[in-house]
């Protein structure tokens, strides 16, 4: 079986791809490389041994996504990542953030029901949650206004794919993922942020190995037991997992529900001082930080209801917040190396 992985070069898109290829599947990536490297595709041939199918476009172009899925007319499944995820880029450009994501997701979705192509999965975000009134946030928490463009476009993304299941021939499952870090265990593969990142994970092992002086520490007066913010961070590759999961929920024939939504993490919630804890205990190095004010924008406190994914997906996050940060560490030391 041959599954598509748009943005499959990226981040989660590449330890997907690994996963997949570990059960069998063929992929395909499209990608544009606009946030990452051809290199990404040596490096997953390291831990798979096998070079996956890649073509290089923008799935904004219409014309060259049909032609893309005329030609590869025997895909089973799309995985849809390719997508712009930058929270404060979104607010600045919203109409990039709006045409990339939304006309991207229309193309693969036409493409799809021109060639009968029924199962997508789609690349969502815990952010539609906000922040909720009562945690831990279930799939059925109520979705609220957006907080940024981005944050918007994953609304309006689970809408179209939700809205096409209805008139067209199109089955999706959503994945609603928390705090996705860490690393591949070979350190072969890992996230590579373009300039300066925005999230904690890579943030911190930038400054530990002496690319950021310190790293800011965004509000301590917030109401947690430590006064720093609390998220569900979620190791990449048990995420990646969840994917694979997914698609053969899709394939075979087990959803019960045209659209299905499920959260991914691990139903743990950590403040930013004990992720900071952990690297420290993991990698031994001691981080600078400095406590700054609250970034605006930012929430005080979500984590997943994680029983609906472990009992209808059978799936489960393994790995623990130091398994997380050593498996970082060790992907920005390879990167260090390369150098
Ligand atoms: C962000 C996105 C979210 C996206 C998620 C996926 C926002 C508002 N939301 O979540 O939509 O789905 O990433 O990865 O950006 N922090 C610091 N210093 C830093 C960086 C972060 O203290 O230099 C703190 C933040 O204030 C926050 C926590 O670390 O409390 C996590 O931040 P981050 O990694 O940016 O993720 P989110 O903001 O939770």
């Amino acid at each position: 079986m041959k599954i598509l992985v748009t943005g499959g070069t990226g981040y989660i898109g590449s330890h997907t791809v690994v996963e997949l290829q570990a059960r069998g599947y063929e992929v395909i990536i499209v990608d544009d490389l606009s946030n990452s490297s051809i290199d990404v595709l040596d490096n997953i041939a390291k831990i798979s041994g096998k070079k996956p199918l890649f073509e290089k476009f923008n799935l904004t172009d219409q014309e060259k996504t049909t032609a893309f899925f005329k030609l590869h007319n025997d895909i089973t499944a799309v995985i849809h990542f390719a997508a712009f995820k930058a929270v404060g880029e979104s607010v600045e450009f919203p109409l990039m953030y709006y045409r990339n994501n939304l006309l991207s997701l229309v193309n693969i979705l036409q493409g799809m029901i021109d060639n009968n192509i029924r199962d997508i999965v789609f690349s969502s975000s815990c952010t539609v949650y906000g922040q909720p009134d009562l945690l831990p946030a279930r799939e059925d928490t109520p979705v609220q206004k957006a907080a940024s463009p981005y944050g918007n476009t994953k609304q309006i993304c689970e809408e179209i794919i939700t809205d096409t299941s209805i008139s067209g021939n199109i089955r999706g499952i959503l994945l609603r993922y928390f705090n996705p870090i860490g690393a591949h265990d070979s350190a072969f593969i890992g996230e590579l942020p373009l300039g300066i990142p925005n999230c904690l994970m890579p943030y911190i092992t930038q400054t530990a190995i002496g690319k950021r002086p310190f790293l800011r520490v965004w509000g301590d007066d917030y109401d947690t037991p430590d006064g720093t913010a609390i998220r569900d961070y979620i190791h990449v590759v048990d995420l990646a997992r969840a994917h694979v999961i997914a698609v053969e929920r899709l394939t075979g024939e087990k959803c019960k529900k045209s659209v299905e939504v499920f959260n991914l993490g691990t139903g743990n919630g950590f403040s930013v001082m004990e992720v900071i804890k952990s690297f420290e205990r993991t990698s031994g190095v001691k981080l600078n930080y400095e406590i700054m004010e609250r970034r605006p924008g930012d929430i005080v406190k979500v984590w997943a209801d994680t029983d609906f994914a472990n009992e209808e997906l059978g799936w489960k996050a393994e790995k623990n917040l130091d398994e997380m940060t050593r498996s970082a560490w060790n992907w920005e030391l390879a990167l260090e190396k390369k150098k």
